[in-house]
C-alpha cells in the first residue's frame, strides 16, 4: 500500500531570527512512496519538472536511503511520485520538504522505528538548516537552538497570520547567499538582532502587527544578501508603503515574505512592480500559517 507524506513550505529567519526561527506556510509538497520488487522510478509533478533529478541523486531518494541505512535495513525497490508545489531553490524550504518527505515515508515502511526527534536530527544532518526543518516537521512558528550537540526545538503558538510571498525570477543558491556573509558581526549588530528576535517572537505570539516593522529588522544577514537580488531593496520599501506590517527575505532568498492584516494583493502587486522595473518576472503566493506540520497517511 502506498504511503503519502505531506510537508509544508517554510520561511526561515523572518528577519532577525537568522538560523534560529522559522514558520511553516500553507504550501505543500507531497511524496507518494510505493515499495516494488526492485529498481527505482521517480516521477516529478508540478514544481521542479525537468529540473529535479529523477535518479539516485534525487534528494527524496537520498533521504529514503539514509533512513534505511540508519536502521540497518536493505533498500527495497522504490516507486516515488513527487507532487511539488514549493518552488525549487526559492528560500521556501523545498529541500527540507524533500528530505523530510523521504525520511518520513521510509520511517513509515519500517513501522516507524524512529521518533520525530531523531527524524529532525537526521533531516538537519542532510539539509543543514534546522530553522527550515523544524517548522516543516512540527508546523507553526518554531525556535531552534543548538545545545551540547543537540537541537532544542520550541514551538510557539501564533494566532492566524497571513503572509504575502513574492519570488523574483533570479538564481540565488543558498550556498552563495551564505558565502557572502561575514564570519564576525559588530557587537552592536548582535545586540540589535537579539532584541529584534525577542520582540518578534513576542509580537507574532500576540498577533501584534504593529510591532512587526521594528521586530523584523535585521543587521546580521539581510544587509549582505539583499544587494544580490535586483529590485529587492525597492521591494521592501514598496511592501511597507503598500501596507505591510513587516517584511523580510524568506530564508536565504530570493523570495521575500511580508505580513499584513489586509491589502495582501496590493502589497504583492507593489513588490512585483519593483522586480519588473529591474526586468525580472516574479510569482506570488498569499499564504496562511500551517499549524499541522508534516503528515503521513496510507491510502
Ligand atoms: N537560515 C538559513 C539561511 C536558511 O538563512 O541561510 C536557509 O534556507
Amino acid at each position: 500500500m502506498p504511503v503519502t507524506v505531506t510537508v509544508p513550505a517554510t520561511t526561515a529567519n523572518l528577519g532577525p531570527g537568522f538560523d534560529c526561527l522559522g514558520l511553516a506556510l500553507s504550501l505543500h509538497n507531497t511524496v507518494v512512496l510505493e515499495i516494488t520488487p526492485g529498481g527505482l522510478t521517480v516521477l516529478v509533478e508540478g514544481e521542479g519538472v525537468g529540473a529535479l533529478p529523477v535518479d539516485e541523486s534525487n534528494l527524496v531518494v537520498r533521504a529514503i536511503k539514509r533512513l534505511f541505512a540508519f536502521c540497518g535495513r536493505p533498500v527495497p525497490g522504490l516507486h516515488i511520485t513527487l507532487r511539488n508545489r514549493i518552488p525549487v531553490a526559492s528560500g521556501l524550504g523545498g529541500s527540507a520538504a524533500a528530505v523530510l518527505g523521504g525520511l518520513l515515508a521510509a520511517n513509515h515502511f519500517l513501522d516507524q522505528p524512529l521518533p520525530l526527534d531523531d527524524i529532525l536530527t537526521l533531516a538537519t544532518g542532510m539539509e543543514g538548516h534546522p530553522d527550515n526543518v523544524a517548522p516543516a516537521l512540527y508546523g507553526g512558528l518554531v525556535l531552534v537552538n543548538e545545545h551540547d550537540g543537540r537541537l532544542l526545538v520550541e514551538p510557539v503558538r501564533v494566532p492566524p497570520l497571513r503572509a504575502v510571498v513574492v519570488l523574483p525570477d533570479v538564481d540565488l543558491p543558498t550556498l552563495e547567499a551564505r558565502a557572502i556573509l561575514p564570519a564576525k558581526v559588530p557587537l552592536a549588530d548582535a545586540v540589535f538582532n537579539a532584541g529584534r528576535a525577542a520582540l518578534l517572537v513576542h509580537a507574532l505570539s500576540q498577533g501584534d502587527y504593529d510591532k512587526l516593522s521594528v521586530a523584523m529588522q535585521d543587521r546580521v544577514h539581510q544587509p549582505y544578501r539583499i544587494p544580490l537580488i535586483p529590485g529587492m531593496p525597492q521591494a521592501f520599501t514598496a511592501a511597507m508603503d503598500a501596507g505591510a506590517a513587516g517584511v523580510a527575505l524568506s530564508g536565504a532568498g530570493p523570495s521575500v515574505v511580508a505580513f499584513a492584516a489586509g491589502s495582501h494583493q496590493t502589497i504583492a502587486e507593489a513588490m512585483v512592480r519593483t522586480f519588473a522595473a529591474k526586468g525580472l518576472d516574479s510569482r506570488v503566493w498569499i499564504l496562511e500559517v500551517d499549524t499541522a506540520g508534516s503528515s503521513v497517511r496510507c491510502d
